[in-house]
Formats: C-alpha cells, structure tokens, sequence
C-alpha cells in the first residue's frame, strides 16, 4: 500500500514522533511506501511531495516542528479543492492517508471521509482542546516552556516589585494557562471559559503584593473580562476563519496599573511554545498514536482517529474530535483559584 502522511495547523512539538512511529510500524510490520505531502493540505492540493524513508526519520525523535512542513491551507475554501486532492491522489497512486492536526485539519480529514478517502486522523495541538482524547501532543512541552518561563520571570519581577503579566496561547481553551499558572504559582490564572472581574483581579495582585512585594499572572490570549470584548491586536483571519489572538496580557497590564498602581509589565510567550525540542511525554504519545496509527490502517480503519484515553491508545471516530471544543471544566479552575491571591 502507498500511504499518504501529512502535518496541518500551527506545529506542535511531538508530530515527527508521529511521523517516525507511523513510519518505521508500516514499513518495518506492513511494507507500506510513504510519501510525504508537504506543508498540510497544501501537499495533496498541489501536488507536492518528498519521500519518507526509514532513514528520514532516524534521527527525528528529538526534532522539534515537522520534517513535512505546515500550513493552515484550507481545501474546503478553495475551487474544486477536493476535487484536486482526489486527482493529485490518483496521479500519485495514494491509497490512504495518514492527517496529522487540529481540529482544522482532522475536520477536512472528516470530510474527506465522507467523499470515501481512506484517511486515519492522529490529534495534535499543544492547546489540549481536541475532544476524545486524554492529552493531545505537544500540549506538556508548551506547559513546561510556559512553565520555566514563568520561573524566571519570578525572580526579575521579584527584584523590581512588579505585576509580569504573562499571556500564552490556547486560543479559546485555557488548558496552557490553567497548568501553567498552577505550575508556576501565579497569584491569579485567568482562561476563556470563565469571564474575569478585574477588580477581583486587582484584588487578588494586591494581596499577593503585599505577601511578597511582586506578583505573576498567568493570562490565556482568549481570556474574556466581564467588560467586554476579546483583545485582539490584529483583526485578519486565517484560512479557517480565526482571528489571530493577542494582546489581552499588555490591555491587562494597564489596567491593574491603573487599578492597583503598582507598575505592571506585560511578557507575550507566543511560539517560543511550540518552538523546540519535545519533553518525554510528548515523544513517547506521538510515537505510540504513530504506530497505532499504521496498525488502523492495516486494519481498514478508516475514518477513524487515534486517542490516548487514560494509559491506552484507542480508536475513536474522527468527527469525534472535532464537533465539540473540549474546554477546562469548572472544576479544575477551582483547583487553581484556591491558590489565588494566597
Ligand atoms: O492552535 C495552536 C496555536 O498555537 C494557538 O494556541 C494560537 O492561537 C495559534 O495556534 C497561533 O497560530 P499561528 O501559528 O498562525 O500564529
């Protein structure tokens, strides 16, 4: 069998683990050929390839980003977009696909399906916000960058007597934020799914000024105030239809300036969390829904997605993953808010 492999959406430390797992079970235990697409739904759009060999990814399992390329390309937005890809599979004797993403990427995966590609899904994304599966890839390395950040920004705001405001990713899941700030022991953590009162955010930077003469805290880009609206610094959208988030940490900054009058920065961690080597963690998952991912498709398992549920890697459907936004409970914010202001 010629199997197709791609990597789409924003990058994720784990997916060349993917790639070596997928890889070295369907040669090694099934004689499958790779061929590589490149840069996400882009690759089988235009016809662009590289070979994956057993040599390609020897030498991956400590490579950050993806030896394939990304990109947010948006088949379903293009003229005969599907169409294309069906003929570009043709001409290049693909018979299934492995899609390696996010929910953009699983969801055009999902439709393909439904147009009978023989596609098995792996979930990636370091926000954690796929559902049916435990953990996505690359969400452990972001919280550990985010996380050593956070150290270190503990020991400068100390010395100045500062409020470091610290924003990271997530979009509209505060998963990063929620481990991050726990991790990190920011006087108040604040994520998408629960509206913040900035005076209740003021007060909470007060009282652990008062403890320690600084404070650290930890923003989601997606967090929402009580007063209104997003932040966002630029309003473009991507193929997919998202606004680009950012610039919530700097709005929250000088608004507790104002509120608490102690001087407060604001630090905007962006890529440098997806950036990099992956932690063991991230590894050793991307290399299992890797090979689980060759044994699907020996199986005939199409349109399904690999998961970690608890310890064991499962099957699940693919649309499974995408319909609903898997966001941070209620009660592990309350988890987190115990250790607010205190
Ligand atoms: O979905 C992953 C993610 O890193 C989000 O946390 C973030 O909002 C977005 O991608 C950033 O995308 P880009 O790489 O297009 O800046």
């Amino acid at each position: 069998m010629r199997v197709g492999i791609l990597t789409g959406g924003g990058d994720a430390p784990g997916l060349n683990n993917v790639i070596r797992g997928v890889v070295t079970r369907g040669i090694n235990a099934y004689k499958y050929e790779f061929v590589g697409f490149k840069d996400g739904w882009k690759g089988p759009l235009e016809g662009l390839t590289r070979p994956v060999t057993l040599s390609d990814v020897a030498h991956i399992n400590d490579e950050g980003g993806t030896i394939l390329g990304s990109s947010r390309t948006n088949p379903l937005k293009i003229e005969n977009g599907v169409a294309r890809i069906e003929e570009n599979l043709k001409k290049l004797n693909v018979d299934a696909l492995v899609a390696i993403g996010g929910e953009d990427t699983l969801g055009v995966a999902t439709q393909l399906h439904k147009h009978d590609f023989k596609v098995i899904g792996v979930p990636k994304t370091i926000d954690n916000d796929l559902s049916n599966t435990d953990y996505t890839f690359g969400f452990q390395t972001s919280v550990a960058i985010a996380t050593e950040a956070v150290d270190r920004l503990h020991t400068t705001a100390r010395s100045h007597h500062r409020v470091l405001v610290v924003e990271v990713m997530g979009r509209h899941a505060g998963w990063i934020a929620l481990e991050t700030g726990m991790a990190g022991d920011a006087a108040v953590t604040l994520i998408p799914e629960e509206k913040y009162d900035i005076n209740e955010v003021a007060k909470w930077v007060k009282q652990r000024f008062e403890r320690d003469q600084y404070a650290i805290v930890v923003v989601a880009e997606g967090a929402l105030s009580t007063e209104g609206d997003l932040v966002t610094k630029d309003s473009t959208l991507d193929a997919f239809g998202h606004v680009k988030l950012s610039g919530v940490g700097e709005a929250l900054a000088k608004r507790l300036e104002e509120l608490t009058k102690i001087e407060s920065r604001s630090v905007v961690l962006g890529h440098l969390q997806r950036g990099g080597s992956p932690v063991a963690f991230d590894r050793n998952l991307g290399n299992r829904l890797g090979l689980a991912a060759a044994d699907a498709l020996n199986d005939g398992a199409f349109g399904q997605m690999v998961a970690l549920h608890g310890t064991e890697i499962v099957r699940v459907a693919l649309e499974s993953a995408t319909g609903v936004l898997k966001t941070v409970p209620s009660k592990r914010y309350l988890e987190a808010k115990a250790f607010f202001g205190a």
